[in-house]
């Protein structure tokens, strides 16, 4: 079978909205509630772009929203699919190449995580400073991408001018943000403790099952990329309790309006930037 491109979804979304943001987020566990803050102009589901994902994790819709997020145009995508449902790699990265094809220039992902970094407490949210690739694969393996690099440098994964809008959404909203690196796994089980202890000594403060794909396709693609984790529970061994994935939702659920408000700061920072950027271009 022909691989479908994501010019072909990208040109889908060019007729699905007249609006041409150039932020796009994706909405894991924790942030799905900035939805609810969004003014929503077109909902696409998944279904309905070619090469998009099925989509199976609770409470993720798997849909792509063309709105405004704290007046600032953006495109949000509801659900994810990851690695360990079995998905291959580019598959897992479809949206974000077809976003790039698009003219999405800036993206935001978001996840949950387990904290590994005994500071940190459930609910807490941390800015990834720089991430670990522990999935096993890479998802630039297979054949080269035309006009995309092969060997992509990833000595900046995470964008400075970016993480600066984050910290100032974070002081706006009242919400203290972490900063440190996510360790990727492929799961789906949790990690043994000896694991934790293991990433831990490697410079690891959280840990989860996705993000680190998506932000590495997106460097290929030149976007400039951001990343922020709702710590949803303590990584295995530094809680008296087993983990579980309901753990992880009622943590997502209660700290829900914090991470809107986040993500709705963090918008309207990147608006006005942006703004100024071409006001500037003009003069
Ligand atoms: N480990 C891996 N992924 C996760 C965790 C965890 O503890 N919590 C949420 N996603």
């Amino acid at each position: 079978m022909k691989a479908i491109r994501p010019q072909t979804a990208a040109a889908q979304l060019n007729q699905f909205s007249r609006s041409r943001p150039t932020l796009a987020l994706v909405l894991g566990s924790g942030f799905q509630h900035a939805l609810a803050t969004m003014v929503i102009e077109r909902r696409i589901p998944y279904a309905k772009l070619a090469g998009f994902p099925p989509v199976g994790v609770r409470g993720h819709t798997g849909e792509l929203i063309f709105g405004q997020l704290a007046g600032t145009p953006v495109i949000g995508l509801s659900g994810r699919a990851h690695f360990y449902e079995g998905h291959a790699m580019d598959c897992v990265t479809f949206a974000i190449r077809a976003l790039a094809e698009f003219g999405i220039r800036d993206l935001l992902l978001t996840n949950a995580a387990g904290g590994v970094n005994r500071r940190f407490r459930p609910g807490d949210f941390m800015v990834l400073s720089d991430h670990i690739n522990l999935m096993g694969v890479n998802p630039l393996r297979g054949a080269t991408v035309a006009g995309r690099p092969r060997f992509v440098d990833l000595t900046q994964v995470y964008d400075s001018q970016l993480n600066a809008m984050l910290r100032e959404a974070g002081r706006a909203a009242k919400i203290k943000l972490r900063r440190g690196v996510y360790l990727a796994v492929s799961g789906p089980s949790y990690e043994t403790p000896a694991e934790v202890r293991a990433f831990a000594r490697l410079g690891a403060d959280a840990v989860g099952m996705s993000t680190v794909p998506e932000a590495i396709v997106a460097r290929q693609c030149g976007m400039r990329v951001a990343a922020l984790s709702c710590i949803t529970n303590l990584a295995a061994g530094l809680s008296p309790t087993p983990l579980s994935h309901a753990e992880v939702l009622a943590t997502a659920e209660r700290v829900q309006a914090a991470g809107a408000n986040l993500l709705a700061a963090f918008a309207k920072y990147h608006g006005q930037t942006s703004l100024e950027g071409s006001n500037k271009h003009e003069a």
